[in-house]
């Protein structure tokens, strides 16, 4: 596990310090767009890709070959920690992950396991090795999980949802039992990450995708603080972590003192705004349009350069979309983005230095 990384952007980039070009990676980079993917899908369902670590390291080097990222992400999913939790969980066709027993009555709420990551979660610490050797330092791996947040309206709702109705009568009805499953899930996140980390994660992102369904003052009750929770007891690893709260833009300022050193803008957001509202607390990463990869190069290209001069070449920016990668995508397209980023970022960069000798 010792090897030197070759390519340490990313890594520099989330601590804020200087670089020679902007780090960028894809959210969801390994998955349905690439043909290589759908290859390995046809085979086998996403379960068991994702239980399988041969299997789970093989998809999260395809977009490093393919596309030329400067991150792999581990191949799995944040469901598999309600998983652990006792939740039986289906891949339903067009309709994404399915828990079959929602969480709707107390006694569901009691029946959840404590997590225990080493006999439960193996299966991705495993796929984190393979990759690390497979990669022996190319560029660097990271490792994620859900936010307490977005698992908990996951395992109520039992599915993706347009309103979010079921959570949200927890939320209104039964705060107490709502907190108390944040709490527990806030634990086995952390712990969770520790062992990822442990494992060979060189980078940690939590995803809470759902943010966004919370009003700011729910998000500082039922969100903010629990990956406050996460990050302090993740921090003693010295791995760097990126926080994605979609479409919480209304509270940049306070999760810039969470201690994360990364936070994940949407593309819902306004990148100058988000910069403004961080003071150079924390680094930023996105938030490019997923739809802006159906245009063409020259397009792709335009708007990266338009995110770079937000930044002026200042340290402390991570190139990625604003959210996953859609199915749709040309593959051609997404190297654009990426070797647009790596081109104008460079040239941006030299101009800088020529200006201030
Ligand atoms: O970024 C990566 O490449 C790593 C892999 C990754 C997956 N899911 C693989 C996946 C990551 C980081 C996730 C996170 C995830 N999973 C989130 C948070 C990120 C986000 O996009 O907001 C959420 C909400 C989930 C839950 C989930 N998993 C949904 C809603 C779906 C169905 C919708 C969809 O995009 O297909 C999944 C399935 C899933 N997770 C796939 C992949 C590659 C597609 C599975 C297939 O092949 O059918």
């Amino acid at each position: 596990m010792t090897n030197e990384l070759q390519n340490d952007l990313l890594i520099r980039a989330c601590r804020r310090q200087n670089v020679e070009r902007t780090p960028v990676w894809i959210m969801r980079q390994a998955g349905r767009y690439l043909p290589e993917y759908r290859a390995i899908r046809e085979k086998n369902d996403f379960l068991t890709m994702c239980r399988t670590p041969e299997l789970a390291a093989e998809i999260t080097l395809q977009p490093v070959d393919i596309i030329g990222v400067d991150a792999a992400i581990i191949f799995s999913d944040i469901l598999v920690v309600p998983e652990a939790m006792g939740m039986s969980l289906q891949f339903h066709e067009g309709r994404g992950p399915v828990f079959e027993h929602p969480l709707r009555t107390q006694a569901d709420f009691d029946a959840l396991q404590r997590v225990d990551i080493a006999t439960e979660l193996g299966y991705v610490l495993d796929a984190l090795g393979l990759v690390r050797k497979a990669l022996s330092g190319r560029v660097p791996l990271i490792g994620f999980a859900g936010a307490p947040w977005t698992l908990a309206a996951y395992m109520v709702e039992g599915q993706g949802s347009r309103n979010f109705v079921e959570i949200k009568k927890v939320m209104y009805c039964a705060p107490k039992m709502l907190t108390r499953l944040l709490d527990q899930l806030s634990n086995a996140v952390a712990d969770y990450l520790i062992a990822q980390a442990a494992a060979g994660a060189q980078v940690l992102q939590v995803f809470d995708s759902w943010a966004g369904m919370l009003t700011p003052a729910h998000f500082h009750e039922f969100s903010l603080p629990y990956l406050k929770k996460i990050v302090e007891k993740v921090k003693p690893t010295g791995v760097p972590i990126i926080v994605f709260a979609r479409d919480a833009g209304h509270s940049f300022q306070a999760l810039a003192d969470i201690g994360a050193d990364v936070l994940s803008v949407s593309w819902e957001e306004d990148l100058a705004t988000a910069r403004m509202a961080v003071q150079g607390k924390v680094a930023l990463q996105g938030n490019v349009d997923p739809c802006v990869l159906f245009s063409n190069p020259e397009i792709i290209r335009k708007e990266v350069v338009r995110c770079l001069q937000v930044f002026g070449g200042e340290p402390g920016h991570v190139f990625n979309l604003g959210h996953g990668i859609l199915p749709q995508t040309p593959v051609a397209n997404a190297r654009a983005f990426v070797d647009a980023v790596k081109e104008e970022s460079r040239r941006t960069r030299t101009l800088l230095e020529k200006q201030s000798n």
